[in-house]
């Protein structure tokens, strides 16, 4: 068995697999059943002072949709479409804070983590929920400047339109981390053209560690009514969007240097590796949870320790940060060894498909056989498209 356990701004989790801030952490009840699967942690839904972003998720409309973006009905692929709108905690603070006490003390008894989640409207009220979600005795506080409704909304300055201004972001972390003695996480929206810039940004304002990512803002509907699908905009996502998310879990790994846990995209224990690989220390989980049920937590903390233990990696904190760190420059490829790409005469049938797709027009048709030619560049488009597995290979160049 491989050591699964991480430790995340001084927290260890005996595994790094977390259920997200969302309606499977939406009361006392949710978080006990997500604490029953034995997750390392979870992070509970966001709690407001914001009545708008409250009273959202008593309209919680959502949509899994196929790969035409049709709406799913009991059949949903691998590579699902999650469109849906939800508000925040519908409890206010104050009540809201006897549903964590309650789940504190059952993930205590489960050696789960249990991570608070705030949204506040002012910097003053960001502050206030931070204190009051610490004097539970939550350990870590995750603020969410990535919720995508409030773009959308009238009344709800919270979520995205924080996290889209450099300035206030930083402000508001500045608050809490006055305000509050535990590690602050940061969660950020995708819809900012830099996230390595705001991440440095809450970085120096005392941010401990981030979230990288929350969801897009999206628009789908429905061709035949002529009609959005759940009456108009909502937050998008779903496993789709994993190098999305890595690409930026990555560049702040390798870029700035500060804990990450990742978030939006991860499927399976494949997607929580890659999540790993990719920098993060833990991993949450939302949608599909929200789609197969709390149990499936297990099975992704199951096949996780089953590829540790499979390529023989003996912790789970190893695997952080390998492909990050394995990432090349666009400059630094220049000097890499060329490759091009080589027919093996004894598979190769000469059906020409390699040929419909070199754009680079190497491949040529003599005499009845395919040929690539010496100025082949190795793209490599010819071996994903060819029909016989091995008939044409990339070599390096002799
Ligand atoms: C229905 C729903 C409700 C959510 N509510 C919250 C929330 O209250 N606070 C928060 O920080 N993120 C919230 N999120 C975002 C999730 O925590 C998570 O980051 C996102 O869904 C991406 O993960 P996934 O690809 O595993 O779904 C919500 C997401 C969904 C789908």
């Amino acid at each position: 068995m491989a050591d699964l356990r991480t430790e995340f701004c001084g927290v260890r989790f005996k595994n790094p697999v977390l259920a997200a801030s969302a309606e499977p952490t939406l009361s006392a009840e949710n978080m006990k059943r997500v604490i029953e699967t034995g997750a390392g942690g979870l992070v509970a839904k966001t709690v407001t002072d914001s009545e708008a972003m409250r009273r959202l998720t008593k309209m919680s409309k959502w949509r899994y949709l196929d790969e035409q973006h049709n709406v799913c009905r009991g059949k949903i692929p691998r590579l699902f479409t999650f469109y849906g709108r939800s508000g925040l905690a519908e409890e206010p603070p104050e009540e809201w804070m006897g549903e964590l006490k309650e789940a504190l003390a059952a993930a205590e008894q489960n050696d789960c983590v249990l991570i608070g989640s705030v949204g506040g409207t002012t910097s003053e009220n960001w502050a206030k929920l931070a204190k009051m979600v610490e004097d539970t005795g939550i350990k870590l506080v995750e603020l969410n400047f990535g919720c995508p409704h409030p773009s959308e909304m009238k009344g709800a300055q919270t979520g995205m339109l924080v996290g889209q201004d450099k300035n206030a972001a930083a402000e508001i972390t500045q608050a809490v981390v006055r305000a509050v003695k535990v590690p602050v996480i940061v969660k950020l929206t995708p819809q900012v053209a830099d996230v390595v810039e705001m991440v440095r940004a809450v970085k120096s304002a005392g941010a401990s560690a981030v979230t990288i990512i929350n969801r897009f803002v999206g628009f789908c509907l429905d061709v035949e009514t002529g009609k959005p699908y759940i009456n108009g905009w909502a937050g998008v996502g779903g496993p789709w969007v994993k190098p999305l998310t890595l690409r930026w879990v990555s560049k702040v790994y390798t870029g700035v240097g500060i804990p990450i846990t990742g978030t939006n995209g991860a499927y399976d224990w494949k997607d929580v590796v890659e999540f790993m690989m990719s920098g993060a220390t833990i991993v949450q989980i939302c949608s599909v949870v929200m789609l197969k049920g709390y149990s499936y937590l297990a099975e992704v903390i199951k096949g996780l320790d089953d590829f540790l233990n499979r390529k023989g990696y003996k912790t789970a904190q190893e695997i952080i940060g390998v492909a990050a760190r394995a990432a090349l420059s666009y400059g630094e490829m220049e000097s890499l060894p060329k490759e091009h790409a080589v027919i093996n005469r004894e598979l190769c049938t000469d059906c020409q498909r390699c040929m419909r797709s070199c754009f680079y027009n190497v491949i040529q048709l003599q005499e009845g056989q395919v040929v690539i030619s010496e100025e082949c560049r190795g793209c490599g488009i010819c071996t994903c498209v060819c029909p016989v597995p091995g008939a044409v290979n990339l070599q390096i160049r002799g």
